[in-house]
């Protein structure tokens, strides 16, 4: 198999036919302090994508994911999202195209002495008025919006509650309610289950690949989730991308990955997946 041709699905296919790439990549690299973080990667997000990214600690996910969602620039390639080029749009139409990509942190990045409420509006700060803005700390605006978002997250009794006051799965649902509310078309996130426990865990995917996969909520949207469980990558992606030392080493269907591939990822003995 080629690296630039990744093994796909019957299902997997066909999305490729019926439409355009959300996010493209063409020859991107990028090195810190002349560091190479990631080299020649070439990848393409598409509509209804799961997507995990897995690999040992510095092989490049993080980097990558910034790379994705515009909060960093690649030092060389292209980086197209929804058809534009990043780099060849004025300041005003990029923030706009990163208001399709939203992002989910492992330690939430949430402001804990605010009420959930606040927390979640913050996903219209893109859109919203600066006054408007101000306004809803004081008078909490689009409470009917927020509380849908809460319920579709399972949690619409904690509107009121201030942040700190929640579990981490309650915060990373706060986490996941926030990026609804801006609505994008690609949601990503880093290891957004790392710091829960496995039945919170498996909880958050579930709920993650339903808003993005779902044809009732998620229809269009895709997911793109560094993990560092691969069972939670087998049991809740589509799709799985292996990267190593900044390259990709593999990119496929998650039905055709095959141990030997992981075995040489993380260099280690088959007995351990
Ligand atoms: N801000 C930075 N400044 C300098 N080097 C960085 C920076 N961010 C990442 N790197 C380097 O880039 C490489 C890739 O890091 P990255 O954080 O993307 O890895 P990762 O796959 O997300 O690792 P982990 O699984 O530990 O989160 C590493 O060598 C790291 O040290
Ligand atoms: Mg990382």
């Amino acid at each position: 198999m080629s690296l630039s041709e990744p093994q796909l699905s019957v299902g997997q296919i066909s999305n490729r036919l019926s439409s355009e790439p959300l996010l493209s990549f063409q020859q991107v690299s990028h090195q810190f302090q002349g560091q190479t973080a990631l080299s020649g990667i070439n990848l393409q997000v598409y509509p209804g994508d799961r997507l995990a990214l897995v690999g040992p600690s510095g092989a490049g996910k993080s980097t990558l994911l910034r790379l994705l969602n515009g909060s960093l620039s690649p030092s060389q390639g292209s980086i197209q999202v929804l058809g534009r080029d990043f780099n060849q749009i004025s300041n005003r139409q990029r923030r706009k195209l990163q208001r399709q990509i939203g992002t989910i942190y492992q330690q939430f990045n949430l402001i804990n002495s605010l009420r959930v409420i606040h927390n979640v509006n913050a996903g219209n700060l893109g859109r919203w008025s600066l006054p408007k803005a101000i306004l809803s700390l004081a008078i909490p605006q689009e409470v009917a919006a927020a509380q849908a978002v809460l319920t579709q997250v399972g949690i619409p009794e904690k509107i009121f509650e201030r942040t700190d006051q929640l579990s981490g799965g309650q915060q990373q649902r706060v986490a996941i309610a926030r990026v609804l509310t801006q609505n994008p078309q690609v949601i990503l996130a880093d290891e957004p289950i790392a710091s829960l426990d496995p039945e919170r865990s498996r909880e958050i995917m579930e709920l993650l690949t339903q808003l993005c996969a779902s044809p009732n909520t998620g229809k269009g949207r895709a997911l793109v989730v560094s993990l560092h469980d691969l069972e939670m990558a087998r049991d809740w992606c589509d799709r799985i991308i292996g990267l190593r030392n900044g390259q990709i080493c593999f990119d496929c269907a998650t039905a055709e990955l095959e141990n030997h591939q992981l075995e040489s990822l993380y260099q280690i003995g088959s007995s351990s997946i």
